[in-house]
């Protein structure tokens, strides 16, 4: 039997580490990292998530600390949750200039003013039905939640937040908050939009974390279907004609396909979210012993940055930059 002609070997590229690393055509930075931290006004010690090992909610009073390991990582920016004291019907705390986001703000700007401050923005976590805005019967009432949008965001940019983050999915959100900001004189900062944001069932551990799962029905009216790639891409190219300076997907790994398309269809930075059902899978066999988790987490991550993030929003950051340094 005569062996076929083999004058293209891609073998010929692998034979070494060296040669490997010349050929390498992605590659993963801690500068890529977003580490998401909760703040729960209500506690003075930090409280383990059980669902997500190696997350904690902590104390405004641990926020500054908190920062500085970050920081200290050389991860450039984090994202801030906030859990209330007081929850109203409206979600007025997520306004309020003393609200525990806006103190956070402050703690991490002042023990860390290099270290890049977002904010989340949104209402579930400070409506006493955890949807993310203001309710008309059943129904989340996107006009009406806009103008808090545009409260909220105000009030975390005179906290001094470096770039808010609105997740809330309403219609307009983008454009909304943008003219807020500019008309306070905000025109600098700049908004993450999670402009493809699914209605999934992979959200389930932050909702513990956050305590703002909905106290009845679901998101499926404001986020997105998971079935639909051509709307992905309406939702994303609506966020730049709005104003927004980078764009979201999230989740990420059931959604890489869309990852890749937004990024095709747009110059915008794009940021992926690692979301809490998916660190959870990768903590949950790592512990069972069933997989290699620094493996796992860092071909995760390349696999982000191929399908075309430049951003990964992820609670395995720390790790990861501890990763890269050895
Ligand atoms: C708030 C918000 C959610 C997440 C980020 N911002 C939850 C939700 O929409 O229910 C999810 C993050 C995660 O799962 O890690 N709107
Ligand atoms: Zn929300």
């Amino acid at each position: 039997m005569s062996l076929p002609d083999l004058t293209i070997r891609p073998r010929r590229l692998r034979r070494s580490e060296t040669l490997r690393r010349l050929v390498r055509e992605t590659t993963l930075s801690v500068n890529d990292l977003v580490y998401p931290l909760f703040v729960d006004e209500t506690i003075e010690t930090p409280v383990p998530v059980p669902s997500m090992p190696g997350v904690r909610r902590i104390p405004l009073a641990d926020v500054g600390s908190a920062c500085r390991e970050v920081a200290e990582l050389g991860i450039p920016a984090v994202i801030l949750f906030g859990i209330p004291a007081r929850k109203d019907a409206i979600g007025s705390s997520g306004w309020d200039d003393q609200g525990v986001v806006q103190q956070a703000i402050r703690a991490a700007k002042q023990a860390c003013p290099e270290l890049l401050v977002i904010a989340d923005t949104c209402f579930c976590e400070y409506t006493d039905h955890g949807h993310c805005g203001v309710l008309d019967g059943e129904h989340v009432h996107n006009d009406a939640t806009l103008a808090n949008l545009q409260r909220e965001a105000v009030s975390y940019a005179r906290a001094g937040v470096d770039m808010v983050a609105p997740s809330g999915m309403m219609d307009g959100m983008i454009a909304a908050i943008r003219g807020a900001l500019d008309e306070h004189g905000f025109t600098d900062l700049p908004i993450m939009s999670y402009a493809v944001k699914y209605a999934s069932a992979y959200f389930g551990p932050f909702r513990d974390a956050a305590d703002s799962a909905p106290a009845f029905g679901d998101r499926a009216s404001y986020q997105m279907d998971p079935a639909n790639r051509r709307e992905a891409m309406k939702e994303a190219l609506l966020d730049v004609e709005e104003g927004a300076d980078i764009l979201m997907v999230k989740p990420g790994l059931a959604y890489m396909d869309i990852i890749r398309e937004v990024k095709d269809a747009t110059e915008l930075p794009m940021a992926v979210y690692n979301v809490s059902g998916e660190y959870a899978m990768i903590k949950a066999a790592a512990e069972r012993g069933w997989i290699d988790e620094r493996r796992v987490v860092l071909e995760t991550m390349t696999a982000f940055k191929r399908a075309g993030a430049d951003i990964i929003i992820t609670y395995h950051a720390l790790d990861i930059a501890r990763w890269l340094q050895d």
